[in-house]
């Protein structure tokens, strides 16, 4: 029998590479220009680490998470989001003793136990950034514009941002206590995942998707309202500073998003170019995760972004094209050894020219039409006479022209054309 990848993984195919080296790029050149350096942590982590950090009750630590013991018996995990991750990172390292904030990002794979469909992986990838170290509201709108502003330099067209505030566990705890007030009487009404949260988790019962769920919380008080002084001044001063940059957003008073770290500021972007699963961002603030990991109470705030998600919708929005990259030159052989073939292919590739070559012992004929198929601009050709004379043949593909060129000459005579064509 063949054998698949594990249900909810992909393979990222040649033809895709090219649009995920452009996105990270990006990533890179975008959090150069907004002053962030790059972290990489380990791809698994002790599983305390999320239980404490990301929260016991939330879906991920309870249903999602692919946890192992290791040879010593050790309880480890795949980890299912960055920011726990980094948090201990800067903690270990005692990141809090340099100069404040410190602004980092991070690329790479994450793991859970999804049911898999499409936008949703077992494994998929990230771009995040954290900031530890201030509480000053407009940190929490410049991790907001981020993403806007890299969405907006990859050529997205259609987003919507939303925001809202989840106040401190002081204003929390009056809200959930009226939430559930609110609730009690229809606990019998809600879905199994929500009438099992009404006790935990009460709050997440609000971004429930399920229809009935959706209705049922229509008319409950809404987390704004409770707001203690400080957490309803703190979302003004960042909705101010929104606004000042001309940012469009929406408040939307129930989101509360699905990791139990948040404080304050929380936010999404979606995009109206995919189905379900069309939140191609989310972050916010997280005031305490330092302290509920075992450091000092130190602020931060971040984001993460979804690769698979946002290139489906750069897809879905007809910005992305699926096209591997194409090496310019091909060498063909008309009757000379192939090690000649190698010879110049090693030449002009030394001069950074992208060259390719037979391999499989093909006419003239059959090369020039691999070379055509694969895109290439330029054949060059070696003959026994011409090789005798120090020389090789160039044709053009697209124009169909043929030039005799020295091989003395050959590599700065391509690059030459190649610059031109660009
Ligand atoms: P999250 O909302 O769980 O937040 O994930 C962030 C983004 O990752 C989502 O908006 C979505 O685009 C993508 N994503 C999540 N799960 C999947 C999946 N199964 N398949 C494909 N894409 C997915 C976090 O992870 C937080 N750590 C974000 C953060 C950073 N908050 C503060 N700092």
């Amino acid at each position: 029998m063949l054998m698949k990848a594990p249900r909810g993984t992909n393979d990222i195919l040649p033809a895709e590479v090219p649009q995920w080296q452009l996105f990270e790029e990006k990533v890179r050149e975008v959090c150069n220009l907004f002053g962030y350096n790059e972290i990489r942590t380990p791809i698994f982590e002790h599983t305390e680490l999320f239980q404490r950090g990301v929260g016991e009750v939330t879906d991920i630590v309870a249903k999602e998470m692919y946890t192992f013991l290791d040879r010593g018996k050790r309880s480890l995990t795949l980890r299912p989001e960055g920011t726990a991750s980094v948090a201990r990172a800067y903690l270990e390292h005692k990141m809090q003793g340099e100069a404040q904030p410190i602004k980092v990002y991070y690329l790479g794979p994450m793991f859970r136990y999804d049911r898999p469909q499409a936008g949703r992986y077992r494994q998929f990838h990230q771009f995040g950034v954290e900031v530890f170290g201030t509480n000053e509201p407009t940190v929490d709108t410049e991790v907001i514009m981020l993403p806007v502003f890299f969405f907006k330099s990859l050529g997205l067209k259609e987003f919507t941002l939303e925001i809202n505030s989840v106040g401190c566990p002081r204003c929390r705890q009056e809200y959930r206590r009226q939430l559930q007030e609110a609730l009690k009487e229809r606990v019998p009404k809600l879905c199994s995942d929500c009438a099992e949260r009404y006790e935990k988790n009460p709050l997440r019962i609000l971004d429930c998707k399920n229809e009935k769920c959706r209705e049922l919380v229509q008319d409950v008080p809404l987390l704004t309202n409770t707001l203690c002084a400080e957490c309803a001044d703190h979302f003004a001063q960042v909705r101010q500073a929104l606004d000042a940059l001309g940012q469009d957003y929406v408040v939307n008073p129930r989101l509360v998003r699905g990791l139990d770290y948040y404080t304050k500021t929380a936010f999404e972007i979606i995009s109206p170019a995919l189905g379900a699963q069309s939140s191609i961002c989310g972050g916010g603030r997280y005031d305490h995760l330092l302290a509920t990991i075992g450091g000092p109470d130190i602020p931060g705030i971040g984001f993460a972004l979804g690769i698979e998600r946002v290139l489906a919708a750069l897809e879905a929005e007809g910005v992305l094209k699926q096209e591997p990259d194409v090496p310019d030159i091909f060498v063909a052989t008309a009757g000379v050894p192939e090690t000649e073939a190698l010879k110049v292919a090693m030449q002009l590739r030394a001069a950074g020219l992208r060259t390719d070559k037979d391999y499989l012992g093909r006419s003239l004929k059959a090369q020039l039409k691999f070379a055509g198929k694969k895109g290439v601009k330029y054949v060059v050709i070696l003959g026994d006479e011409e090789l005798k004379n120090g020389q090789a043949t160039v044709r053009d593909m697209q124009a169909g022209s043929q030039e005799v060129v020295l091989l003395t000459e050959l590599a700065a005579h391509l690059a030459g054309l190649i610059r031109e064509a660009e």
